[in-house]
């Protein structure tokens, strides 16, 4: 069997969001497993940085700035890693932005635009790589989701609705993708220490450090589970939710105003 080292070793991994937070420590953890990293975000400054931090760990990383709204922009990025690095093994699609309004702040722009990174994004991604993985019978797809994904939370309709609809996304495509050889991988995190959740008042329990929730996304992958929610008190608490009846869910949420 695969150890976990062999796992990584020269695969090609298309990491999106990778400028920052989990995307940048995917990066700089999976960089000395021998991995062929193609870093993606809008940001070029600091993708090369990271891309000289994971030379440093002697990796090998290309960096690609492109907005994973841009689905030709997104095809095009695909084909320019395959013909530096090699065909694509494996996709994290973690391009997103976390936002928290509530209702009566709500605007359309707002609402198209965390629509369009954090599920169209996802969607561009999955196409740019998906059809080269299909004919060579090998590939995975993975998402970074939410727990937000699991039931509507205080102020965070638009964030909980895109997340909804990747993991829905991604479960379908699991589905089609059965017997194809590519594996899906949909992982829920709770609250993670970046620059998403930097700054905020709000109460987020179960913070978690960027350091311990890497290594449980990285183990997800290597041992190609289909679905992963994280930490697992959290997990519960959401788990828990979706038994509930409606009038005690709204009631408890209401009360728990995790997401100011
Ligand atoms: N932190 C948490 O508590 C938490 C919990 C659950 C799930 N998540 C999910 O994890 C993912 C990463 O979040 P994070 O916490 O690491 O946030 P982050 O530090 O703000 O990173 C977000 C990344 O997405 C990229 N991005 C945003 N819009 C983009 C676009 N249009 N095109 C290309 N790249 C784009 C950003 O790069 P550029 O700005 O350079 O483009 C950045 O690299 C998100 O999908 C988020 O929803 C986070």
């Amino acid at each position: 069997m695969e150890n976990a080292m062999g796992f990584w070793t020269n695969k090609v991994v298309m990491i999106t969001g990778a400028s920052s937070g989990i995307g940048k420590g995917l990066a700089l953890d999976l960089a000395p497993r021998g991995a062929k990293l193609a870093l993606l975000a809008r940001r070029q400054n600091l993708l090369d940085e990271i891309v000289n931090a994971t030379r440093l760990r002697g990796g090998k990383a290309l960096a690609v700035a492109v907005d994973v709204r841009d689905a030709d922009a997104m095809r095009a990025a695909a084909d320019r890693i395959e013909a530096q690095l090699g065909p694509i093994d494996i996709l994290i699609a973690n391009a997103g932005v976390g936002t928290s309004n509530h209702i009566s702040q709500l605007d359309p722009i707002h609402t198209a635009n965390v629509i369009s990174i954090n599920v169209l994004g996802a969607a561009n991604s999955v196409a740019a790589v998906v059809p080269q993985m299909i004919e060579r019978g090998t590939g995975q797809l993975v998402a970074i989701s939410s727990l937000a994904a699991y039931r509507g939370l205080p102020k965070s309709a638009a964030y909980c609705a895109s997340k909804a609809a990747m993991s829905a996304y991604f479960e379908s495509v699991r589905i089609d993708l059965r017997d194809s050889g590519v594996r899906v991988t949909i992982i829920h995190p709770g609250f993670i220490k970046t620059p998403l959740t930097a700054g905020r008042d709000a109460k987020m329990p179960y913070l978690m450090e960027l350091d311990d929730a890497i290594p449980k996304i990285v183990s997800a992958i290597e041992k190609g589970k289909k679905s992963v929610a994280f930490p697992w008190q959290l997990a519960t608490v959401v788990r828990a939710g979706m038994l509930m009846p409606t009038f005690m869910y709204d009631w408890i949420a209401a009360r728990n105003s995790f997401r100011e």
